[in-house]
């Protein structure tokens, strides 16, 4: 049988449920380059995501997430964290190992410092980001090679994505 082989390891997941702290330790463990997507846009706009969604507006960002992921893809060799959006609004290549980091809605809260919850435009009103994690779950899980579930301790799950990367072929 053969094997297929990855270009990319991209993580998805719900806002705040830890796809850049963890995207940065895969980089580091498997030599890989790390590139965030919501960090290149804020770059590109010279804006931080919550400017961007005032000023310019939800449709204005979704359309910045598509490019960014779409070109992104076009190199290899990157493990790339997106937005909680991203999987819902963008197609993702085919040719990526999609991780979903599936926390439930409740523990991302609970892990999540104020700091953070105060960037996430979609995070300010905590019960419609509740029905926003309902609506976006079978989503993310059905864009995903991999499930890791991130409930249990955050160094337990990401030894399992790296062994399950390791396990296959990411260019
Ligand atoms: C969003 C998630 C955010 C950011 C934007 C919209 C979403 O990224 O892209 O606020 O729609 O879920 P994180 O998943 O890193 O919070």
């Amino acid at each position: 049988m053969r094997t297929k082989v990855y270009d990319n390891v991209v993580l998805i997941g719900f806002m705040g449920s830890g796809k850049t702290s963890v995207g940065k330790i895969l980089a580091r463990k498997l030599y890989k380059d790390f590139v965030d997507v919501d960090t290149m846009i804020e770059a590109e706009e010279n804006a931080s995501v919550s400017e961007i969604f005032e000023n310019k507006g939800e449709a204005y960002f979704r359309d910045l997430e598509s490019k960014c992921i779409e070109s992104l893809t076009q190199k290899k060799g990157q493990i790339i964290a997106t937005g909680g959006g991203l999987p819902i609004y963008s197609e993702i290549s085919q040719k990526s190992l999609i991780v979903y980091i599936d926390a439930d809605f409740d523990v991302i809260l609970e892990r999540l410092p104020k700091k953070e919850k105060a960037k996430r435009p979609l995070l300010q009103d905590v019960e419609r980001a509740r029905e926003l994690y309902a609506k976006r779950i079978d989503m993310y899980k059905d864009q995903a090679t991999f499930i890791v579930d991130a409930n249990q301790s955050i160094p337990t799950f990401i030894h399992m994505i790296v062994d399950y990367i390791l396990d296959q072929r990411v260019l």
